[in-house]
């Protein structure tokens, strides 16, 4: 299976901040990019058409979204729909980014709603997941991690397999590991991933083949250590995706 690098632009860069970083980055992937990577880049809702314009269309290059509201149109002050995000260019999206669940209180039935919602509609959906630092030192990693996966994928279990396995992507990232320059040590991931497989394994009709990234402060130094470990099929990025550079450093490690 190719790995998957993604990039997650958080609140950060303009229209044009954004162009001239998608340029240095096709520019990058042109002079030459492993061909077992998938590189997918989820900027800012107005910045999105902008570097669909760059990246759009380019093999092993997809461009996404880092919310939505699950309706079709309508009274929903201030939110955005998929096809919105279609029309600017984006055919995948994050669902249930730590910021969403602990800044926006984004509740496991509205991300189940999401998810659900933006597979029918026929995009890709991240879903991500982890356990903050309180959880886990209370020994309750596997409680939560079971209940973000057994509630978020509850709407999508009956939809058909082979779906699932090309438009859903999970990923772990340890809240205690984003934006804080602590990466995850090698044995929690491998304990961490290796969960996620067995309770995919659980969902419907065995969901273990879908791939699982790793995100917390990965940086150029780690990704290739990271993208090494058992059941680590790809990376989500934060911080170090800001920089074209660095974030190339990463698709090439
Ligand atoms: P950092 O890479 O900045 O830790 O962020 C990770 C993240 O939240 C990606 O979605």
């Amino acid at each position: 299976m190719k790995k998957i690098i993604a990039a997650n632009w958080k609140m950060n860069k303009n229209r044009a901040q954004a162009r001239a970083t998608a340029e240095e980055l096709a520019s990058g992937l042109s002079a030459g990019k492993p061909a077992d990577r998938t590189v997918m880049v989820f900027p800012p809702f107005l910045a999105i058409a902008e570097v669909n314009t760059v990246l759009g269309g380019r093999a092993g290059t997809l461009v996404g979204a880092q919310n939505f509201y699950p309706a079709e149109s309508g009274a929903y002050t201030g939110e955005i729909s998929l096809a919105m995000l279609a029309d600017a260019g984006a055919s995948w999206v994050l669902v249930g980014h730590s910021e969403r669940r602990h800044v926006l209180h984004e509740s496991d039935s509205f991300l189940a709603q999401k998810t659900q919602y933006a597979l029918r509609q026929q995009f890709g959906v991240v879903l991500c997941i982890g356990e903050t630092l309180e959880e886990r030192e209370s020994g309750r990693l596997s409680d939560v991690l079971t209940r973000q996966i057994e509630q978020g994928l509850s709407g999508v279990l009956g939809m058909s397999k082979s779906l699932l396995q090309e438009k859903l992507i999970i990923a772990y990232e340890p809240v205690w590991a984003i934006g804080t320059g602590k990466v995850a040590g090698e044995k929690e991931v491998l304990e961490a991933h290796a969960l996620v497989k067995e309770l995919l394994g659980k969902q419907g009709d065995d969901l273990s083949s879908l791939p699982v990234l790793y995100g917390g402060s990965v940086k150029p130094a780690n990704a290739q250590a990271l993208l090494g470990l058992a059941n680590v099929d790809g990376l989500l990025v934060g911080g170090a995706s800001l920089e074209a550079k660095s974030f190339l450093n990463i698709i090439n490690a």
